[in-house]
């Protein structure tokens, strides 16, 4: 069960430069492409001749092209055009709210007359020349829950990510939840330990020593549907730790957009944006590429464990004090929906 009336990253501008996009989002079939003028158009993927896939064809003077027989599609789920025919009295498919913004496309599945683009989170290192992004997307088959769960709890760095991030410490410092309003914050601070690898290397990037005992934090924030921010860091340790002044850490955001592709699999985008050399590309991809692999080690355990919860639906699980976050991140989803399940019964939209 997902929320259908949000805006979900669908995908990045550069995944339909060249053709058409076709990709399941909340159950919808849906083909993003450039339409009229540049900009961006998402209609179902459902030719309304005979049915094919329009991601299949091509974009010609900003009409979406169905590469079967050639009917010409606008921006509005309106036929334009079709060989030899007049198309006054084909059928509309579905076109749906899409915004191009902060470098993602934003699509909107639920009711259309509710879509309102000012409801896009603000993103301040996405439009800050102070800042660096690098990021990618993975395809995972589980429900998107399982993702926030892992977000919300990084216990599991100390496990699964063993040889980059994870340390000792993680799981011996307790972790501190609270919800305010929507957005559920879970944070881990761990004073004077010895900096991970990928932290170590953060620290040389930044022309830091990295021998030296650090102050690390976690501090996680999800917001619904399903994005989770995530900053983290290290400082030399004894300088305020998460407060110590820029020239004495290194620190950025994971940032995290979880997209329901079905009810059992996901489009996860990641990446990181930071907040120190923002003008180094080759940092951007160093880290990208770390990053990447690191985030690769949660996709056998997700999909694993979304195998079992299939097979042995009746179990229950434990609630233990570091799924907190992902607990309470769980209750806010579950409102939202209980409100979507009223508001479908009580009007007509
Ligand atoms: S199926 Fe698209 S034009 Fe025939
Ligand atoms: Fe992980």
């Amino acid at each position: 069960m997902f929320p259908k009336n949000c805006w979900y990253v669908a995908c990045t501008p550069d995944e339909f430069a060249d053709k058409p996009l076709g990709r399941q989002i909340c159950g919808e079939r849906i083909v993003f492409y450039r339409g009229a003028a540049g900009k961006v158009a998402a209609v179902e993927d459902f030719c309304p001749h005979r049915g094919a896939p329009l991601s299949l064809g091509y974009v010609e003077d900003g009409l979406l092209v169905c590469g079967y027989h050639g009917l010409k599609m606008d921006c509005d789920g309106k036929t334009a055009a079709m060989p030899g025919q007049r198309v006054q009295g084909f059928p509309c498919i579905r076109s749906y709210p899409v915004v191009e913004r902060h470098g993602f496309v934003w699509v909107w599945t639920g009711v259309a007359e509710l879509a309102d683009p000012a409801d896009i989170p603000e993103l301040e290192w996405a439009n800050n020349p102070e800042w660096a992004y690098g990021g990618g997307l993975y395809h995972i088959n589980c429900d998107y829950r399982l993702m926030i769960d892992n977000l919300m709890d990084l216990t599991h760095e100390t496990y699964v990510h063993s040889s980059s991030i994870g340390q000792k410490e993680i799981d011996e410092a307790p972790v501190h939840t609270t919800t305010e309003g929507d957005t559920v914050v879970t944070s881990r601070f761990m004073d004077n330990v010895t900096a991970p690898p990928f932290w170590q290397a953060a620290l040389r990037a930044n022309h830091l020593a990295d021998d030296v005992p650090v102050d690390r934090w976690q501090i996680c924030r999800f917001s619904p549907p399903s994005h989770v921010m995530i900053e983290v860091g290290v400082a030399h340790a004894g300088n305020g730790g998460y407060e110590a002044s820029p020239n004495l850490k290194a620190g950025s955001i994971v940032v995290d957009f979880i997209t329901p592709e079905t009810e059992t699999s996901i489009w996860y985008f990641w990446g990181m944006a930071r907040h120190f050399k923002p003008d180094d590309a080759a940092l951007t991809d160093q880290i990208r590429e770390g990053q990447g692999q690191i985030f690769s080690e949660d996709l056998e355990m997700l999909e694993r464990q979304q195998r079992n919860l299939l097979a042995y639906p009746e179990r229950k699980l434990l609630k233990l004090n570091i799924d907190t976050g992902g607990v309470q991140s769980r209750r806010i989803l579950d409102r939202i929906l209980k409100k979507e399940r009223q508001l479908i019964e009580t009007t007509n939209l």
